[in-house]
């Protein structure tokens, strides 16, 4: 017997028609998250090509690659994190889900202790730290709880699938420094989740 596993296309159908039902946050995340595991449950999701770092660039150890661009905004990437790779502090401006579809990578998260009424400062909070696994699945709520950082400690690369609401590319984001609380704005011409 055949067993079919849940494709890349099984996952951006039943997530573009979820989205295409304006759904709130909680049955987005709700749904969203089951589909996504569903996904990253098949050990099949991510083309070969696709689960390695770039070994090229400013970011050799790093790599990240399309999946899906829809037009509702829906964008679906394959990220890569080499042994050692690490992201500052950073947000994302829309909502986001990612699964660890290999290995594990250490991300933590911050709050916000500030009142927002600066445009260049933030005082951040450690808020939590947690080794996701494969299977596991973190969410991105904006403003609420989108800031993080990421580090993979381990010895081989970990291959996560990031889900977005809207296109990377092009879309104004932050990173913080925890020692000046200065925040830098910066924009990426790829879906780089940094
Ligand atoms: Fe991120």
């Amino acid at each position: 017997m055949t067993i079919v596993k849940y494709s890349l296309e099984d996952f951006v159908a039943e997530m573009e028609s979820l989205l295409q039902g304006q759904p709130d946050q909680q049955k987005l995340f709700d749904a969203g998250s089951n589909y996504l595991s569903r996904l990253i449950g098949n050990p099949n999701a991510i083309p070969a090509a696709f689960r390695v770092p770039s070994g090229k660039g400013r970011r050799a150890n790093h790599g990240s690659y399309l999946l899906h661009q829809g037009a509702s905004g829906l964008q679906v990437t394959a990220v890569v994190w080499g042994p050692g790779d690490h992201a500052g502090p950073h947000d994302h401006h829309t909502w986001g889900m990612i699964g660890v579809w290999d290995n594990a990578l250490t991300e933590t998260r911050f709050r916000r202790l500030d009142d927002r009424k600066l445009q260049d400062y933030a005082k951040l909070e450690q808020n939590r730290t947690a080794l996701v696994k494969p299977g596991e699945i973190s969410l991105l709520i904006p403003e609420v709880d989108e800031i993080h950082q990421m580090d993979n400690y381990t010895d081989r690369p970990t291959v996560e699938i990031h889900v977005y609401g809207h296109d990377l590319r092009g879309l104004d984001r932050c990173t913080y420094s925890l020692e000046t609380g200065k925040i830098s704005p910066f924009v990426t011409r790829k879906y780089d989740n940094c």
